[in-house]
């Protein structure tokens, strides 16, 4: 079967790098079922390809996204949303075992911030701004939100985020701990695109453990994910790029990392 060309999101492949851009534009790229669809489908595809390293999502720098697809969502019940598990999709993210870096410039709003949040790590643009305004329309964040942002910011300010909500600054969000890096707005692809090469160009199954055993942080307790670490850290010396990786630096020459 064919798969079916997205048209809510942008595929492109740079070098060793997935790009996916969000492209509802008109709507501030708010998170319907088929962009929804479209970007899991997209993320599944970069992770079972052996050229692709690393993953970058990204929309345009008025936003990331604004949020679930607020005229989407409007009339739905109940019922309607059980037996579609609405959102369920969102949950393949966990799955996906190669790092996802979320390039954030302007509105990460809603499930826009949950988007950037369910992602490895967030770049974001000076002027990018974060918030979980759900309280406004009635209701409250649907895919990590309450969750994912207590996890990286702390009670307080997760409170204060879904209580309020209210918008932080790039920067902000920096300070508390949910942004990796500022930069500015005419940097943010270019600067996420780097990170993601580099990290495409180490060995591969040493990225993957790196990530799984940073997730095990925070899905287990310290002693498990020190054991988790520990095998996974003895297991990356079952790998060639280990030994490539060493070679390299005892020859003082650059590796060559080939991916097994
Ligand atoms: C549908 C949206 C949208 C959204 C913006 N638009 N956000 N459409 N769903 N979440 C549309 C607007 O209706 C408008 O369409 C166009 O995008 C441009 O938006 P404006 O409001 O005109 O732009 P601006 O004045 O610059 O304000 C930007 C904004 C505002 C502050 C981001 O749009 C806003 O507050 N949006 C809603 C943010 C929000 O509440 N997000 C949470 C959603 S609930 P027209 O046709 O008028 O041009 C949610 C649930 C999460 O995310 C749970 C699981 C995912």
């Amino acid at each position: 079967v064919k798969p079916q060309t997205p048209e809510t999101i942008i595929v492109e492949v740079r070098e060793k790098v997935g790009l996916i851009t969000l492209n509802r534009p008109k709507n501030l790229n708010a998170l319907n079922r088929q962009l929804s669809v479209e970007t899991m489908d997209a993320l599944r595809a970069f992770d079972r390809d052996p050229q692709i390293g690393a993953i970058v999502i990204t929309g345009s720098l008025r936003a990331f996204a604004a949020g679930a697809d607020i005229e989407e969502m409007a009339e739905k019940n109940f019922t309607e949303f059980y037996m579609d598990d609405f959102l369920g999709e969102w949950d393949g993210m966990s799955k996906i075992s190669k790092p996802v870096i979320a390039a954030v410039g302007g509105y990460a709003l809603g499930g826009g911030c949950e988007l950037a949040m369910m992602c490895d790590f967030i770049i974001a643009a000076e002027d990018a701004q974060f918030g979980q305004p759900e309280i406004k329309l009635g209701i409250l964040p649907g895919i990590g939100g309450t969750q994912r942002l207590t996890r990286s910011v702390g009670k307080a300010l997760a409170m204060d985020l879904c209580l309020t909500g209210r918008n932080i600054s790039a920067q902000e969000a920096k300070d508390a701990g949910l942004v990796a890096r500022v930069v500015p707005k005419e940097e943010l692809l270019q600067v996420a695109l780097e990170a993601a090469h580099t990290i495409a160009g180490y060995n591969a199954p040493a990225v993957k453990m790196a990530k799984a055993a940073v997730n095990a942080a925070l899905e287990t307790t310290l002693g498990e994910g020190l054991r988790q670490e520990r095998l996974y850290f003895q297991a990356s010396f079952a790998t060639e790029g280990q030994k490539e990786g060493m070679n390299a630096f005892v020859k003082k020459r650059a590796p060559v990392f080939r991916n097994r």
